[in-house]
């Protein structure tokens, strides 16, 4: 089996600040035109000069506090967003597990987007056809497959986008924090399921708050603060780091 690998070089990635009035609205009024460039000009940096690589068949854990820039960083290896600077390669199908809903159309039934979702991440239709009940089964939706998915709760669309992403053979998996969400069944069902992918030798990503998790699951860690890369090394070595500053 082919596996997937990823390269991350000095990769950076700031986003427009918008709505930054540090001085309050009047001073903002008053300084109108100034105010209005140094606004254009604003922009906050995410992540900073960021390398790493997740080599074949290895998992990688990301760790870090909120706002760290972790979901900015799987959103740029899953092709969502381009890196403002640097560059990032990857090898082989990636199977992207990110937040809420992402991928999913609202009004489109759960049915209807496992195979919209499927197709997108690289299966035939027919494939996707022939996925369709296991993908079902495994997230446990029964009939409310059919409804639309604008009514399904949080924990349901993590279910759906897990089950989907899972059956498509990915060679690499992306996944942030889902294990978080859903009931506690299925945070087992899915834990399961990502060190059964892990022995079929599928590299992956791994972002998590649960060090026991990334401990389970990882070969090596970075622990990522306000965007820069603050430790990397075994999961276990860059977990306790964690920990112990926490
Ligand atoms: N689309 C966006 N526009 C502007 N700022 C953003 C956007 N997405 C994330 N950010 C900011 O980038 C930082 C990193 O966010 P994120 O990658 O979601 O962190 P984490 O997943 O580690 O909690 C945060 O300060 C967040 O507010
Ligand atoms: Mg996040």
């Amino acid at each position: 089996m082919i596996t997937g690998e990823i390269r991350v070089d000095h990769v950076s990635k700031s986003y427009p600040l918008y709505f930054k009035l540090r001085a309050g609205f009047k001073s903002f009024l008053f300084h109108l035109p100034s105010a209005v460039e140094s606004m254009r000009h604003a922009r906050f940096e995410a992540l900073h000069d960021v390398s790493f690589a997740v080599e074949p068949g290895q998992a990688v854990g990301i760790i870090g506090h909120n706002g760290a820039g972790k979901s900015t960083m799987l959103s740029l290896l899953a092709g969502v967003m381009l890196p403002s600077e640097g560059s990032i390669s990857t090898s082989g199908r990636i199977a992207p597990i990110l937040e809420l809903g992402a991928g999913f159309h609202p009004d489109l039934s759960g049915a209807e987007n496992i195979i919209l979702n499927a197709v997108i991440l690289g299966l035939t239709r027919r494939e996707a056809e022939e996925q369709y009940d296991a993908i079902v089964e495994f997230s446990g939706l029964g009939e409310f497959i059919g409804q639309p998915i604008r009514t399904y709760s949080s924990g349901m669309l993590v279910r759906l986008g897990f089950s989907v992403a899972v059956h498509t053979k990915p060679n690499i998996l992306l996944v942030d924090e889902v294990l978080a969400v859903g009931d506690a069944d299925f945070q087992k069902k899915s834990r399961e399921r990502i060190l059964d992918l892990r022995r079929h030798s599928v590299s992956m990503v791994f972002v998590s708050h649960s060090m026991e998790a990334v401990r389970a699951v990882c070969d090596t860690a970075i622990w990522i603060e306000h965007g820069r890369v603050q430790a990397t090394g075994t999961a276990a070595t860059v977990a306790a780091q964690y920990e112990s500053h926490a």
